[in-house]
C-alpha cells in the first residue's frame, strides 16, 4: 500500500517536474523567438520611419532593395557590390558645391551642417540619413535581417555594415560636383585613414 502511494507520488512528482520543465522550455522558446520578431521588426520600423520622414520615396521599395544585399548572407560574405541595387533605387539628386567629407570628426560636421544648410553630409542624404548609427545582418538560411547577436564588425572587412557606408560613400563621392569641402580632425593621428 506505502510502496503503491510513494510510486504514485514519485510519478506525480515526475509528470509535474517534466511539464514544468518544458513549460519553461516552451515559455523561453517564446520569449527568445519573439525578441528575434521585435528586433528584426525594430530595425525595419526604424528605417521606414526615417526614409518617411525625409521625403515621399517608394519606402518599402527601398527597404526591399536593402534587404536582398545582405538577408541569407553570412555576415562576412556581403561584398560592397550587393548594395547597388539600393543605390539605384534612391535616386537622390546632390546639388554641387554642397558637399561635405568627414574623418574623424563626424559629430563636428554634423552640428556644421544641421545649422548650416548650405553644406550636406552623406548622412545628410537619405541613405545616410536611414542608416546611420544603426547595425544590422542576416545569416545563411535567415529571411530576416537582425540587430542584435551580429558578430564583432571589425573581423571581417566584407560585413554587412562596413560594406554599406563604402558603396554609400563612393556613391555620395561620385555625385559630387563643383566645389567639394572636406572636414578633418587635426588633432587626431593621422587625421584620416590615407587608404580610404
Ligand atoms: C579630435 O581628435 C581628438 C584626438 O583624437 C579628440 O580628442 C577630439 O574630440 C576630436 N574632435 C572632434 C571635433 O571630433
Amino acid at each position: 500500500m506505502s510502496g503503491e502511494e510513494s510510486e504514485c507520488v514519485s510519478r506525480k512528482t515526475r509528470g509535474g517536474l517534466s511539464i514544468v520543465n518544458y513549460l519553461v522550455l516552451i515559455c523561453a522558446l517564446v520569449l527568445w523567438i519573439s525578441s528575434q520578431h521585435t528586433l528584426s521588426k525594430d530595425i525595419k520600423t526604424e528605417v521606414l520611419q526615417r526614409c518617411e520622414k525625409y521625403n515621399e520615396n517608394d519606402c518599402q521599395k527601398i527597404w526591399t532593395a536593402f534587404e536582398q544585399a545582405y538577408v541569407g548572407r553570412d555576415t562576412c560574405d556581403v561584398p560592397v557590390e550587393n548594395y547597388d541595387t539600393l543605390i539605384d533605387t534612391v535616386k537622390q539628386e546632390i546639388q554641387c558645391d554642397k558637399t561635405l567629407f568627414w574623418s574623424k570628426s563626424k559629430d563636428l560636421a554634423h552640428a556644421f551642417t544641421k545649422k548650416r544648410k548650405c553644406k550636406m553630409t552623406l548622412e545628410d542624404t537619405l541613405l545616410g540619413y536611414m542608416l546611420d548609427g544603426l547595425t544590422w545582418c542576416s545569416k545563411p538560411g535567415s529571411e530576416e535581417t537582425l540587430n542584435c547577436g551580429c558578430p564583432e564588425w571589425t573581423k571581417c572587412g566584407n560585413n554587412p555594415v562596413s560594406s554599406f557606408w563604402k558603396r554609400a560613400s563612393a556613391n555620395f563621392a561620385a555625385s559630387t560636383c563643383g566645389h567639394a569641402s572636406v572636414l578633418l580632425n587635426a588633432s587626431a593621428k593621422p587625421p584620416y585613414d590615407p587608404d580610404r
